[in-house]
């Protein structure tokens, strides 16, 4: 028998320091999918996900929880588990940092590195960005010391640290990039990363002294190794390599598809490749950024009511149309904006009227016209070709999409399938042929439609691969007369003589009008939850005069307009008014809100900071606003006090 093509996926590993929310779902999702698909399409697919456990941001939680980082973790780990199972992730192995196997290949890799001379001892002296877990040196900075990512200040770290000598492999890194133009998906972080790299690498800080929740350094145990290296390693430890049953590292490594969202495309196209080249190893084929999901009223939080628990959204919509949801939406490399009402109108419109009608107006006919038996007639109609020749070319218009991880286009593809059948539905109007008793052609009619349900459940079975199992009962087909996987969707794979077994509607229509109706009267006659407090996630800093902090000249703006700043996603570039005044203000605060919320709103500037330049923009203030990199509000004024008013 010959072997299986390999296709090997990964997921970021996450963080267990916060409940995993709808956004994160989407890379799971994503990679559940391809796998599903690949396997499909006669590959051993392998998929890997886990959690990253170590560095500073999770000792801290930790310690704000009275606990010990691993017990802290470990309860974390095991619902991020439990979600992934309600979501019918169908993972092939699940990697924690903290774990032996992952831990021995960190030390060894780090140590094969250092032994051959691209990792050296010096000092850190430069800045740290504890929410982004990222050392930035002084001219990576933006203007005003703060971090170029976030736009918040940065700490200044120094400490005796090792350095990767990335520098030295910028050329190879550029060269390797050149000679695979497809590496780095979609071509925009392409070129971004290309740029980032011309700039100038600077070598790597890869270890720590100041905290110890980390894989020690082998050769020098004050040092902890710096958690995105050590996280970054996840993908060749989970497949044993350099242990005793190299196996999988063989059989699956490279990897095909590391996928990710956009803000930490830099480690794996950059980072992880440099460290890969230093160890003599080979790097992946594919790695491929996708957008955020957020939410119309800026990033999710708690006290706004808004949070997003993908556990309590499958309970109320079923796990299979979330997962169709969040594939659908997010286009190619794009944000994509996420409210419940988007939600149900997916659910409505894809899958109850495109879809699920689809079935019922077919099974419906069926068991009306034809005494619920499929069997093609001995007659056609001239509609037939152009279904036919739709449904023998949606498979490959699916493939060239799936293949570059477009999953957003490929059911589109599916779907435009579904609307063909819907629309021969109308074209061929099955009850006018029962009505003339053209009966040879109403069987034709009546094979075609249940034939393309077959084919399309077939494909969109990676997407929602319970919904599947319900089609097929309702076709009266058992799951192998179904075909499971590609080799089935040759036209004319429909048993003719099946008996169908028409049942409930698949995506019962919701009303949201009404829904939300009754959900403000329960609120109405709830009494609001206290908000718990948060614990201090920052220590508060060393006292201060009142004469110190008059020196700070708080006004009250009012934002005038608002727009992102072109290549950094974190960053919005304001207008505001300040009495008559008009000034620009740059804030890294676009991960939380769309430009078109803030205009209108006053808020509170910090007018006497002194300018700073962010991205070529000169940034007059700063905007304050609470919160931390997961969750962040703007402080707001009431219209009463207007621009230019003093903050006391
Ligand atoms: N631990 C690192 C990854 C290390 S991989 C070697 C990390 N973890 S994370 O938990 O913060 O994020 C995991 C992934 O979820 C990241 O790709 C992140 O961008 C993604 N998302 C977090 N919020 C998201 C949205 N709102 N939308 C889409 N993806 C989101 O980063």
């Amino acid at each position: 028998m010959t072997e299986k093509p390999t296709f090997y996926i990964t997921t970021p590993i996450y963080y267990p320091s916060d409940k995993l929310h709808i956004g994160h779902a989407y890379t799971t999702v994503a990679a559940d999918a391809m796998t599903r698909y690949k396997r499909q399409r006669g590959f051993d697919a392998y998929f890997l996900t886990g959690t990253d456990e170590h560095g500073l941001k999770i000792q801290q939680r930790a310690a704000e929880a009275g606990q010990e980082p691993l017990a802290f973790v470990d309860g974390i780990v095991d619902g991020i588990q439990k979600l992934w199972q309600l979501l019918d992730i169908d993972y092939s192995d699940f990697i924690r940092t903290t774990e032996k196997r992952h831990e021995q290949v960190v030390q060894r890799l780090f140590k094969q590195i250092y032994d051959q001379g691209d990792i050296y001892k010096s000092e850190y002296s430069g800045w740290y960005c504890t929410p982004c877990e990222t050392f930035f040196t002084e001219h990576q900075l933006a203007e005003g010391h703060v971090c170029p990512d976030c736009g918040r200040p940065v700490q200044m770290a120094q400490e005796e640290s090792y350095f990767f000598k990335m520098s030295k492999y910028a050329d190879r890194w550029l060269e390797f990039i050149e000679a695979n133009p497809d590496f780095i998906q979609p071509e925009s972080r392409r070129n971004e990363m290309i740029n980032f790299v011309k700039q100038g690498l600077e070598d790597l800080c890869v270890s720590r002294t100041t905290f110890d929740w980390g894989i020690k350094v082998p050769f020098d145990e004050k040092h902890v190794v710096y958690v995105w290296f050590d996280a970054l390693v996840n993908y060749i430890s989970a497949l044993g390599v350099g242990s005793e049953d190299e196996s999988k590292y063989q059989k699956y490594w490279p990897a095909d598809v590391h996928l990710m969202a956009k803000d930490i495309i830099r480690f794996h196209a950059i980072i992880w490749p440099i460290i890969l080249m230093a160890a003599g190893l080979p790097l992946p084929k594919k790695v491929v950024a996708h957008g955020w999901l957020l939410m119309q009223d800026g990033k999710m939080s708690k006290s706004k009511g808004n949070v997003v628990d993908p556990v309590v959204l499958a309970e109320k919509y079923g796990v299979d149309a979330i997962r169709f949801f969040l594939l659908r939406e997010m286009a190619y490399g794009m944000d994509a904006n996420y409210s419940e009402e988007a939600l149900v109108n997916c659910i409505n419109i894809d899958l109850a009227n495109d879809y699920g009608n689809l079935l019922s107006r077919t099974t419906a006919m069926i068991e009306k016209f034809l005494g619920g038996v499929v069997a093609p007639g001995s007659e056609g109609t001239d509609f037939d070709a152009e279904l036919l020749e739709l449904a023998a070319q949606t498979p490959e218009a699916m493939a060239k999409y799936m293949d570059k991880v477009d999953v957003a286009n490929a059911i589109g593809e599916v779907w435009k399938l579904v609307a063909k059948a819907n629309k021969y539905i109308d074209d061929t109007a099955p009850w006018t042929l029962n009505k003339n008793g053209e009966v040879e052609k109403l069987k034709t009619v009546m094979y075609n439609l249940a034939e393309v349900l077959r084919q399309v459940t077939i494909l969109i079975s990676p997407v929602m691969p319970n919904v599947a199992a319900k089609v097929w009962q309702q076709l009266g087909l058992s799951a192998e007369a179904a075909g499971q996987d590609w080799t089935a969707l040759g036209w004319g794979g429909f048993p003719a003589g099946t008996k169908i077994c028409r049942g409930e509607a698949l995506f019962p229509r919701i009303d949201w009008e009404a829904a939300q109706a009754a959900a403000a009267a329960e609120n109405e006659t709830t009494e609001p939850e206290a908000e718990t407090a948060e614990a201090l996630v920052e220590p508060v800093k060393p006292e201060i005069s009142i004469e110190d902090f008059e020196r700070i000249d708080l006004r009250v703006c009012q934002v005038i307009a608002c727009e992102k700043v072109k290549k950094a996603d974190k960053l919005l570039q304001l207008t505001v008014k300040v009495g008559a005044e008009e000034r620009t203000v740059v804030s890294g605060i676009a991960k939380f809100y769309q430009p078109d919320e803030l205009v209108g709103k006053q808020l509170v500037l910090v007018a006497n900071l002194k300018p700073a330049k962010l991205r070529g923009i000169e940034s007059r203030g700063m905007i304050l606003a609470a919160g931390d990199g997961e969750n962040l509000r703007v402080l707001q004024v009431p219209a009463e006090i207007g621009p230019g008013n003093v903050v006391r």
